[in-house]
């Protein structure tokens, strides 16, 4: 069996990681997130590809591309969680197993970011343990792929 392929996407202004508001996201880089997720990674065995855009339709088209190709989706969908629901209609057509990252913890901030549409097509939802929720959320979605296979 080949090992399990997952997407790990990231939305808007997270290519800011390390300059912007270091108080609310600490100071690695979205290169820092990329290191941690390929040592999860390789300590999963599974096999991941890391993007970022700063364009809604652009990342709904790497979400629909998933769709046949990828076993799983980690998305930190960073503001367009809170707008876009050309995204989840996307999550939800592609009939893969979701899990939300969000570096801060979004209930603790202003009432705009305390709901996202993406949370309706995710199983699970990480938020407030900073960019080691990235690793978290690796884990849960290879335990998720595993059960299912
Ligand atoms: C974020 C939280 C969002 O509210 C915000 O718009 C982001 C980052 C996070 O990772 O904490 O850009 O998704």
């Amino acid at each position: 069996m080949r090992r399990p392929h997952i997407a790990v996407l990231n939305g808007p202004n997270l290519n800011m990681l390390g300059l912007r508001q270091p108080g609310i996201y600490g100071s690695a880089t979205l290169d820092d997130v990329e290191q941690i997720c390929i040592q999860a990674a390789e300590r999963l065995d599974v096999g991941i590809d890391f993007r970022q855009t700063n364009i809604e339709g652009e990342l709904v088209s790497w979400v629909q591309e998933c769709r046949g190709r990828f076993d799983g989706i980690v998305i930190n969908p960073a503001a367009y969680g809170h707008t876009s629901i050309a995204l989840l209609d996307a999550l939800l057509a592609v009939d893969l197993p979701v899990i939300e990252v969000h570096i801060s913890n979004i209930h603790r901030r202003e009432a705009f970011r305390h709901h996202t549409y993406v949370s309706q097509a995710a199983i699970g939802v990480i938020c407030g343990l900073g960019v080691r929720g990235y690793a978290h959320a690796l884990q849960a979605i290879t335990d998720l792929i595993e059960d299912e296979g």
